[in-house]
């Protein structure tokens, strides 16, 4: 069975080839489940319904957060009408929405999802990723073949770290929020595909999505500045991981394609 991770979707641009290239991926590699990492699909940052909708309809099973989650003002009323978007599971309890499913693709496979953040130099109040997906695996024990592991992080020692930690436990753990891809996709010895992060649905003109001049401004100057979404030359990137019956992967690669608006 093949499951299609897709990185960190970022605006309008981001959307519209995810609309435009992930149905065309699932025919083509035979995917017969779909997750992408939405945190900043409405306007750079959050989500809202219509874009969950969307994505939805653009055949995406599950769509999975991170820091920028609330983003939007208002999706914290609105994260509970929708089982399949699931919010960072190692925020405060009190938050709305939650942090992980199970899921039933199209094949009949049950397919476990937990979204966790990282906490080396990340902002924000989040407790222990490890503990998590312990009391996540507890919680799912018997559920579910497959276990797919969103883990949205900075630093790739704490990601390295966390696939080694649910090597054999979990059938892949996916890096996404660093919004460039890395070329470390391998499985390890006991069947966990990982790779660090596996990038975005943005442009390629761009710093992780937003304006170069505006970035760069800021970065050089150390002024304040707005950082505009840029909408041009949309580039997705993902990972395709392949799991056997008893839920081990058996192979990853990446993906990336670009996407040309037709006029
Ligand atoms: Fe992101
Ligand atoms: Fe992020």
């Amino acid at each position: 069975m093949k499951i299609l991770f897709v990185g960190d979707i970022v605006g309008k641009g981001g959307r519209k080839a995810v609309q435009a290239l992930v149905p065309e991926l699932r025919r083509e590699f035979g995917i017969s489940f779909c997750i992408a990492n939405a945190e900043n699909m409405a306007g750079g940052g959050g989500m809202t319904r219509k874009c969950v909708e969307q994505m939805l309809r653009a055949e995406v099973d599950v769509l999975t957060g991170g820091d920028h989650i609330w983003d939007q003002r208002g999706f914290d009323d609105e994260i509970g009408l929708y089982p399949n978007v699931l919010r960072p599971a190692n925020l405060n309890p009190g938050q709305p929405g939650r942090g992980w499913g199970v899921f039933k693709a199209p094949n009949g496979v049950s397919v476990a999802v937990i979204s966790v953040l990282g906490r080396v130099f990340m902002n924000g109040f989040a407790d222990c990723p490890f503990m998590a997906v312990d009391r996540f695996l507890q919680e799912i024990e018997g559920q579910a073949q497959v276990v797919i592991v969103d883990m949205h992080a900075e630093a790739t020692s704490e990601k390295h770290a966390m696939g080694w930690y649910l090597d054999g436990r979990a059938s892949a753990v996916l890096g996404t929020h660093t919004h460039v891809p890395t070329a470390d996709q391998r499985i390890l010895p006991q069947g966990t595909a990982v790779q660090c992060d596996v990038g975005m649905v943005g442009s390629r003109n761009s710093v992780l999505g937003r304006d170069v001049s505006a970035v760069v401004r800021r970065f050089s100057t150390g002024m304040p500045t707005r950082f505009k979404v840029v909408e041009d030359d949309i580039r997705l990137h993902g990972a395709i991981v392949t799991v056997d019956e008893a839920g081990r992967a058996v192979d990853i690669q990446a993906v990336s394609r670009d996407y040309h608006e037709t006029p």
